[in-house]
């Protein structure tokens, strides 16, 4: 069988500011810019999780997405969904809340589970504004 990559997108909306205490506002507002605003400011984030595997014989399936779907949605939606992630999210304690940090969070939570459900999580990619996302493998090159 060959192999296959499949990808299951959920959504959250959160929270959040740039901005480290350890610096001056001054500082902050130079390099954070309006993401440093203290008021916070929200995004409809949304994340893709791909999973690479070969299709089962008996199902077809790479993963079944109803399992992926709820292992995203437990793991990381739930905690985070209408949430600050500066203030209400324990594995963003002490972070700075950048889509970068997020997304290397979300990879330690889901990566072991998506391994007992059968699947070898590959990429995960984090869109935060329609121009802006990141992509994570890991840790990997994948080019
Ligand atoms: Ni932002």
């Amino acid at each position: 069988m060959e192999t296959v990559y499949i990808t299951r997108r959920e959504t959250f909306n959160a929270a959040h500011k740039l901005y480290r205490d350890d610096w001056s506002e001054e500082k902050n507002w130079e390099v954070f810019g309006r993401c440093s605003n203290k008021h916070w400011h929200g995004h409809n984030f949304e994340v893709f999780v791909t999973v690479k595997g070969k299709p089962s014989e008996d199902t077809g399936f790479v993963i079944n997405l109803k399992d992926l779907s709820k292992i995203i949605k437990q793991l990381v939606v739930d905690p985070l969904d209408h949430m600050n992630l500066n203030l209400d999210v324990p594995f963003m304690k002490g972070i700075l809340a950048s889509t970068e940090n997020l997304v290397i969070e979300i990879w330690k939570l889901i990566e072991e589970p998506i391994r007992v459900a059968g699947g070898e999580l590959v990429k995960i990619k984090l869109v935060e504004t329609e121009n802006n996302f990141v992509e994570y493998y890991g840790g990997k090159e994948p080019y």
